[in-house]
């Protein structure tokens, strides 16, 4: 969302209290407080996705489609996730697939696709983009694809536009597209490239994984063809979720079982699914919206703003406390806009923050946008004199868990000459993260220029 788009609440939005609803910020390392900034890597999960996945494995482990209860209960858990992952995407639950991660649906979605492939047909991947939407794409010149890589502008870490108009033919099929990049944060307009694709008859797939935690998704208004995401990213367990249109999903011809429903969104679903996962997934939306309405965004707001710690777990209209059934209402898109809001409107302060800290560092180099150029709060640097392992490393030591290397995002790297010395140092930041924190870690990392 544009800065000047912004509602009032988000711009009194303060999350901290919600570090309440997560055990693991607890934790120590050499007496000092751990500073979770790996949240790129996966966040932190809150109490209430961890009782809905245990009490789905305790209450109502079974498989689906079953004539007895716990696979009735089983049916109507994931159902609800699948309702509460188009509250966060903006499209209808059957547009809703899940999978083991964003990868693994990236490459069924390619092997799908590729069945249609014809020599000479042209694919289009970035140069920014993690491996996990180039290297599905990037298979098809098995089947004779042509694969085109757009170009980024190194200096700040952007698309080229032009090189992207300039790549997509009327021999495009498809172009994968990241919306935010996961190692400078970069944001991309991904519905303008969207619009290009389709002049030409070409499907879209946008990586959402590093956006989806950060900012609202629409993805009809982005009007993608296929998008995917991880919810492990946003408070979530270990599991993918795809979006995929109505005509270009049922257009699709998966690999599937042979007794497998040959209709989206199941007909990408191979085999069993992480049951639990999808209920922790769907947990995670309900913390998101419970975000929304604490902040004073969605139904009811202006009122729960000011009712004292209302939680999660035991939230009314979200009771996560019991895995939510078909009983429990599913996080309405208001609410679970209200919290992206409320996310994005806490987070940004204190990336610039972090970013405008670290520019003042000597001998730290911040790569990408300036802090108000469109980006995810995503911050990575390089320390003259030092690895971003032995960065890395030193900050371990003082309880700041941040990721050093490329993070598959192995071209982009590679393009600003750092694959060689290690790559960067990233620091992610999450709801749960602080303004203390952020300037412990700039302390920290000043430390560490001079260490
Ligand atoms: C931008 C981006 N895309 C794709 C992936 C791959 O996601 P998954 O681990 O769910 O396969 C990641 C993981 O870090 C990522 O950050």
């Amino acid at each position: 969302m544009a800065e000047k788009d912004h509602p009032d609440h988000i711009d009194r939005a303060d999350l901290t209290f919600c570090r309440n609803e997560f055990p693991a910020l607890n934790q120590t390392v050499n007496g000092h407080p751990v500073v979770f900034l790996d949240g790129p890597g996966g966040t932190q999960v809150p109490s209430s996705v961890a009782q809905a996945v245990s009490e789905y494995l305790l209450s109502h482990n079974a498989n689906t489609h079953g004539a007895f209860r716990t696979s009735h209960e089983s049916d109507a858990i994931i159902e609800r996730a699948r309702a509460a992952m188009a509250a966060l995407f903006g499209c209808t639950p059957s547009e809703v697939a899940f999978g083991q991660n964003m990868s693994t649906l990236n490459f069924a979605l390619s092997r799908a696709l590729g069945r249609t492939i014809k020599p000479g047909d042209e694919v289009v991947v970035t140069d920014l983009d993690h491996e996990a939407n180039r290297s599905p794409w990037e298979a098809l010149a098995e089947k004779g694809a042509v694969v085109k890589s757009v170009k980024v502008n190194t200096a700040d870490c952007t698309l080229d536009m032009e090189d992207f108009a300039a790549k997509i033919t009327p021999r495009t099929r498809l172009v994968a597209v990241g919306w935010a990049s996961n190692a400078v944060g970069t944001i991309n307009d991904v519905a303008a490239v969207a619009k290009m694709a389709h002049a030409v008859g070409a499907a879209v797939m946008v990586d959402a994984v590093h956006y989806a935690p950060h900012e609202a998704m629409d993805v009809k208004a982005v009007d993608c063809d296929f998008l995917i995401c991880s919810a492990y990213k946003f408070f979530g367990p270990h599991i993918g979720v795809l979006y995929g249109k109505r005509e270009a999903f049922d257009r699709l011809g998966t690999y599937k079982v042979r007794p497998q429903e040959d209709h989206s969104p199941f007909k990408i679903e191979t085999g069993t699914l992480n049951h639990e996962g999808i209920a922790g997934a769907g947990a995670a939306v309900d913390f998101i919206a419970w975000l929304g309405r604490r902040s004073g965004g969605g139904e009811g707001a202006g009122s729960l703003a000011s009712e004292p710690a209302e939680s999660p777990a035991t939230s009314p209209t979200t009771a996560v406390a019991t895995v939510p059934t078909t009983s429990a209402a599913v996080p309405s898109r208001r609410d679970v806009l209200a919290g992206m809001e409320a996310i994005e409107g806490y987070e940004k302060p204190l990336a610039r923050r972090l970013q405008e800290g670290f520019s003042a560092i000597p001998g730290v180099r911040v790569y990408g946008l300036p802090p108000a150029g469109h980006r995810t709060p995503t911050v990575s640097i390089t320390v003259s004199g030092k690895s971003p392992e032995e960065v890395a490393a030193y900050l371990a030591s003082k309880g700041v868990f941040v990721w050093n290397g490329d993070f598959y995002a192995s071209t982009l790297v590679e393009r600003l000459g750092l694959a060689a010395s290690g790559g960067l140092v990233r620091f992610g930041l999450a709801p749960y993260n602080t303004a203390g924190e952020i300037e412990y870690t700039l302390e920290q990392v000043a430390a560490a220029s001079r260490a």
